[in-house]
């Protein structure tokens, strides 16, 4: 497939197959239509004016990756909120680039931890001096997102301002991540903070953190606020959480201060999803960038290297997937976990690679056994002794994960596994309703009913519901 049609075929949203004969029969279109009223529903309980939060309580601010999944389900039925979301978010956008992880309501003081005062970001010259922002960053999704935008606007002549000042806005993030995160410029960028892969609680940070030591000493007192919402046995453990404080404190002793920062930083990730996510974000760029008849060369260039070095880096040939990369200990983590199936999304893997991971996809590693069957797919593979159903990315499927895997697989022709993922989506959120996550087996032990966790009422998962049922 020549790279035009692979584009034309990811940005342009396919028809929906007629009388959604792809789902269950009970998605009728009353069905259908009930769903898409829902979560339509849960969009607009948890907007706060110029931007939806994640989540009623648990996540009262605006978060970073979120607020691009959900400018998608704006886009069909209320395209100025879907920009706005964007713009919202690019109002904490910093000096050299980067794009905060959490832009902080005013409103919400106090109802989240680590709020802005912890962050402690109000003196750095870098950020912006009316915006409260956390200091780290998350997968940039906002390049392919705005090329979607682009796709479903209503008006290309009206929305040029806005595409125009977006591009410009995503262009430098992506020069702040090849500038400050890719020291060998390697053409991946790494993380420094699990809240960085959006991932929190992967076990690949485990083993990161085994070879990180440090005294209690060195983490500040704090209180978890997640806890008020939401059952510990969903939730990262206080272990895990008593690192995370510890890192983001050694950002804010340096001032977040870059590149300086990084000379002695313990944690150092280069992350498939992550750089699948800027390398698929990069071809969105160019595609904008020719419409806005910008010079793209660099963004080429980005991409050919990013995609090269995912493969040379990243791929693990013994586990048919990609993995993580911990640049301090210099050696590839492990672990098989669904962020390794997400280069499918930029081109990344060739046809031998796709196989493999089509495979394992099929396979009782992600698919579970005959009498025991999994709903596609699960964030930490179901055989990975680091496995939980319920607790937070240990396990649990993920809408977003699912979405991008979905486009991913199209993008390789392997239509009837895409469809089944957006099946197994669509059917979870039926069932539960619109969790954050879900537990990955079908058949839930006896007793258990309860297969949605984390935050009801989430929102992307309303709107990425919403991307793939409305036309
Ligand atoms: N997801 C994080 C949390 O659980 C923050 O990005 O609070």
């Amino acid at each position: 497939m020549v790279a035009s049609q692979i584009n034309n075929l990811l940005n342009h949203p396919q028809p929906l197959h007629t009388s959604m004969n792809d789902l269950p029969p009970h998605f009728d279109s009353a069905a259908t239509s009930n769903m898409v009223a829902a979560a339509k529903n849960v969009l607009k309980s948890n907007i706060l004016g110029a931007f939806t939060k994640p989540a009623p309580s648990l996540y009262p601010h605006q978060w970073n990756w979120d607020a691009g999944f959900i400018a998608l389900g704006y886009a069909r039925s209320d395209f100025r909120q879907a920009c706005s979301e964007m713009t919202a978010l690019f109002r904490g956008q910093w000096a050299h680039g980067m794009v905060p992880q959490i832009v902080f309501s005013v409103k919400n003081v106090g109802k989240y931890f680590p709020g802005y005062f912890f962050w402690d970001t109000r003196d750095v010259p870098l950020k912006p001096r009316n915006t409260r922002t956390s200091g780290i960053s998350m997968p940039p999704v906002h390049g392919f997102v705005l090329n979607r935008l682009l796709q479903l606007t209503p008006d290309q002549k009206a929305y040029r301002p806005f595409f125009r000042r977006m591009f410009d806005r995503v262009l430098l993030l992506h020069q702040y991540y090849y500038q400050f995160r890719d020291p060998d410029r390697e053409g991946l960028a790494f993380i420094c903070h699990p809240w960085e892969s959006g991932m929190d609680n992967l076990p690949t940070w485990e083993e990161v953190f085994s070879q990180i030591h440090f005294n209690d000493s060195e983490v500040p007192p704090y209180e978890r606020r997640d806890l008020e919402h939401v059952d510990a046995l969903y939730r990262p453990r206080q272990q895990s959480y008593d690192r995370y404080i510890y890192l983001v404190n050694r950002m804010r002793q340096q001032r977040y201060q870059e590149p300086e920062m990084w000379d002695d930083f313990p944690f150092q990730v280069q992350e498939p999803m992550f750089n699948a996510i800027l390398s698929h974000s990069n071809e969105a760029l160019l595609e904008i960038g020719a419409w806005l008849r910008r010079d793209t060369g660099q963004l080429r260039e980005w991409h050919t290297q990013t995609n090269r070095a995912i493969n040379d880096k990243l791929w693990s040939e013994s586990r048919g997937i990609y993995v993580s990369y911990d640049r301090v200990q210099r050696r590839q983590i492990p672990l098989t976990t669904a962020g390794g199936l997400i280069p499918l999304l930029c081109s990344a893997p060739d046809a031998a690679q796709t196989a493999r991971m089509v495979a394992l996809l099929q396979s009782p590693v992600f698919a579970g056994e005959p009498e025991h069957p999994a709903w596609l797919c699960a964030s930490t593979a179901l055989n990975e002794p680091g496995f939980d159903p319920h607790r937070y990315w240990r396990g649990p499927v993920w809408i977003n994960m699912n979405w991008m895997l979905y486009h991913g697989l199209r993008r390789y022709g392997h239509h009837p596994l895409a469809e089944r993922i957006r099946a197994d989506s669509l059917e979870l959120v039926r069932k539960y309703g619109f969790w954050e996550y879900f537990n990955p087996w079908k058949n839930l032990p006896e007793g258990e009913t309860k297969g949605g966790y984390g935050s009801n009422q989430f929102s992307w998962t309303a709107a990425l519901t919403l991307d793939w049922l409305e036309r």
